[in-house]
């Protein structure tokens, strides 16, 4: 029973949000003093937190999407594929038989299926793969193939209603343990809006090393926001790391994993990439940090509390690692 604040939670209130929802549990868990919390914490068992931390919240990749957005979509769709073809031109590189892995593709694989008609071998990895929508991807691939002309992946995917091994290799692993993976079979591995939701950045880092053949290269383009907040980007740090943690199962890492680019490039040199590179593309203004940082430095949960202000200031950057 917790009777913090003159407040009492009956135990069985408690307990019966084990079975029904898991917001009462967190209210609960917020009343109880931070040592109290910590110690409860450190005792807790895995089951417990598990339940505990238990989502009804749908993956964005299983939520039913609407066909009316297809054209719009198609048309990103080039761009992206575009965005991609120049990216591979500027490390010297041709598309014909570049083994790309793409983690964390998303709703749709259309920039990846153009790539795989220009002769590239794709695989994608995705914790939560889109599954084949019946009501949406034939809309958005038949779009794509109107702007595109005659291309062989999309034909060979709208006949299919679905995606063809010659086409797309797709592992349903999480990049933190994408075992299906061979080991130094990859010469370009690339993200775009995925570092930031991973729950185990230290493993995705391993992970690319391990599958990143000797001389390849990544290229990862990160979003450090908050992304509950995107206009005060740097909200989710004042917050302990266990209460980060629990938000963090509930979204499925939606929110973000508030991991910054300091830690990325180090983790990134520590897994086996001999040379990082980091290029920003965003950065937080000054009259956001002047209001943020003063609560940032008092709030003694957060272990972002004493950050270096050049690292925090970041909010997007492009990474690039060479094996
Ligand atoms: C914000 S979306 C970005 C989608 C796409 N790259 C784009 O830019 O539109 C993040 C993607 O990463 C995937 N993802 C999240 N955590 C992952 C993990 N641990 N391993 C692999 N994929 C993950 C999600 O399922 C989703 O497809």
């Amino acid at each position: 029973m917790d009777s913090r604040g003159g407040q009492r939670v009956p135990f069985c209130q408690v307990f019966h949000c084990f079975e029904t929802d898991n917001h009462m549990l967190k209210a609960a868990w917020q009343r109880l003093p931070d040592p109290l919390r910590r110690a409860a914490s450190r005792l807790t068992p895995e089951p417990v937190r598990q339940i505990a931390t238990r989502s009804w919240v749908v993956p964005v990749n299983y939520q039913h999407r609407d066909p009316s957005n297809a054209v719009v979509e198609a048309a990103h769709a080039v761009k992206v594929a575009e965005m991609y073809a120049e990216l591979v031109r500027s490390y010297g590189q041709s598309l014909q038989g570049l083994r790309i892995l793409e983690v964390g593709p998303g709703t749709h694989f259309g920039p990846q299926l153009l790539l795989a008609d220009r002769g590239a071998d794709i695989t994608l990895v995705d914790r939560f793969v889109a599954p084949w929508d019946a009501g949406y991807h034939p809309h958005l691939y038949g779009q794509l193939r109107k702007l595109t002309g005659p291309s062989r992946a999309l034909d060979a995917v709208i006949t299919a209603q679905g995606y063809p091994r010659e086409c797309l290799t797709i592992i349903n692993q999480p990049a933190e343990a994408m075992t299906a993976v061979p080991s130094g079979s990859i010469d370009l591995v690339l993200s775009w809006a995925v570092l930031e939701h991973v729950y185990d950045l230290a493993a995705v880092c391993r992970s690319f090393a391990r599958v990143t053949r000797p001389g390849g290269v990544g290229h990862h383009q990160v979003d450090f926001r908050d992304h509950l907040h995107t206009d005060r980007p740097l909200e989710f740090l004042l917050s302990s790391a266990l209460r980060a943690k629990i938000d963090f199962s509930y979204r499925h890492g939606e929110r973000g994993n508030r991991r910054r680019p300091d830690e990325l490039v180090m983790l990134l040199k520590r897994a086996g990439f001999d040379r990082v590179d980091i290029n920003v593309t965003e950065e937080a203004s000054p009259a956001y940090l002047a209001d943020f940082l003063p609560r940032l430095r008092a709030a003694r949960a957060s272990p972002y509390r004493s950050w270096p202000t050049d690292d925090l200031c970041i909010l997007g950057a492009k990474i690039t690692a060479w094996r």
